[in-house]
Formats: C-alpha cells, structure tokens, sequence
C-alpha cells in the first residue's frame, strides 16, 4: 500500500493498530503487538499517544514483545531500545508496565538462550501476535535479523551485519561503539504472527524494498520471507516505492 507520504502511512497503520485494540476491549479480551524500534514506527507511536491523550484509547489490555535489543545494552543508556520505547511510547500511555516485553541486553552471555526461549514461551502463552510492526533495514533485515538467518530463526543472540553497524554509528557516537551483536525474534518468531506491517520511508530504502518485494526469496534478503507471509501489507511511503 502506497501512501503519498509517510505521515498518512503511519496514521493507516496506528489506526488499524487501534481498532483491533478497541474490537478486542469490547470482548474483554488482551491484544499483543509485536513492535520495532529505528526512525520509521516513531510517527505510528506518536499517532497511538495521541489517540490516547486526546480520544481516550487506553492500552490496559494490550501486551507487547520488541523485536529486539542491542547486546549488551544497559536499559539506561542513550541507545537502549528500552529507553527509546519509554520515550517514544510506554511513558506516555496506560499500559501496565509487567506486560511490557523488550529483550534484555544486561544478561550475561550463559542465560541468553533460556531468556530467548522463555521470551518465544511467552508469546505463545499469550495466544501469539495480532499484529506485528517493522521497519527493514538497508540489509534487508527484520528486527535484527541479518542476510544468512534462517525462515525458522527463533529469539537468539545474532552478530550485527558491518553495514547495519555503519548506519547506528551516528546514534553511538563513532561506529567503533556501536554493539557487535543484538538479542532479536527471529524471522520465524515474525512468520507466526497473524498480521504483519512492514513499513519503509524515503529513497534510502527503495532498493532493498524492490529485493524485498519482488526479488528472489532468500536468506540474503530475509524480509523476503515475508512474500511468503499470509497476511503482510508493505506499507510505503513515495519515495520507497519508487524502485518497484
Ligand atoms: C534497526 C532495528 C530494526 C529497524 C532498522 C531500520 O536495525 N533493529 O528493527 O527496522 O533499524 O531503522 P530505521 O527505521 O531507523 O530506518
């Protein structure tokens, strides 16, 4: 879906967002929503702030699952997607903090793989994702998972790709201080959830998302197992689209 710009993409997808957290209330039930970090989703977060301050949508039945986490990553730090998330969304809405879900970057190495398959436990306790958002990277990368990551992947420890370090340089200050790995879900903890948006914006990202979306399905591109996906909708500004 082609919007003229990404300002009314991401009020499409906050809006779809609210109705299934709305439907869901009626019939008093939880809505989990698995969410990504980076420049794209900020407007979708800023728009469900806003739908909460000014139309009093309340997220008391919603529970979240970020896609992943810098490691190691101290959830105070500048760069932490905890901090980022705290900032962009979860301080500002209603939320109950114990169903907030971001991969943990403090861990010491050993206890990685039980917290990964706890986190996937959870997700599957909880009935699994309603809707999952993402942006991609210029890699072709979901969450953080880098060319090479299988269809099944689950949540995992993974090396940062060299490119995708380059593009964090600037948020680290120098792209020696960027983290070499990150916690992510996996491209299979992404292929199971029951609606997916993955949205891009700007010239930056037209050519991956022409690999991603007609190009070959493959581990070099993983977003490209999203072809495969039963419900994705590519939500695109212009200027992304302007490849296909
Ligand atoms: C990071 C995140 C991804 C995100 C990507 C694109 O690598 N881990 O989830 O999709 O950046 O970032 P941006 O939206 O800033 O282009």
């Amino acid at each position: 879906k082609i919007f003229n710009t990404s300002e009314q993409a991401s009020i499409f997808v906050a809006t779809e967002i609210a109705a299934l957290i709305k439907a869901r209330q009626q019939e008093n039930k939880p809505v989990v929503l698995g969410l990504a970090t980076g420049s794209t989703p900020t407007r979708v977060y800023a728009e469900l702030v806003k739908m909460h301050k000014k139309e009093g949508l309340s997220f008391r039945n919603v529970h979240t699952f970020n896609l992943d986490e810098y490691y190691p990553m101290q959830p105070d730090s500048l760069q932490s997607y905890v901090r980022f998330m705290g900032e962009h969304l979860f301080d500002h809405i209603d939320i109950p903090k114990q169903n907030i879900n971001i991969p943990d970057g403090t861990l010491p190495k050993e206890k990685v793989g039980d917290f990964c398959r706890d986190y996937e436990k959870k997700i599957d306790d909880l009935g699994g994702i309603d809707i999952q958002v993402l942006g991609i990277g210029r890699t072709g990368h979901i969450g953080f998972n880098e060319p090479g990551s299988t269809e099944r992947s689950l949540t995992r420890l993974v090396t940062l790709d060299q490119v995708t370090r380059i593009d964090a340089a600037s948020d680290f200050f120098g792209e020696e201080n960027v983290p070499r790995k990150a916690i992510t879900m996996g491209v299979g903890s992404i292929m199971k959830a029951r609606k997916v948006f993955m949205m891009a914006w700007g010239e930056g990202k037209a050519a991956v998302i022409k690999k991603a979306v007609e190009g070959p399905v493959t581990d070099q591109i993983p977003s490209s197992f999203l072809q495969k996906h039963p419900d994705c909708l590519v939500v695109l500004d212009e200027a992304s689209s302007s490849e296909l």
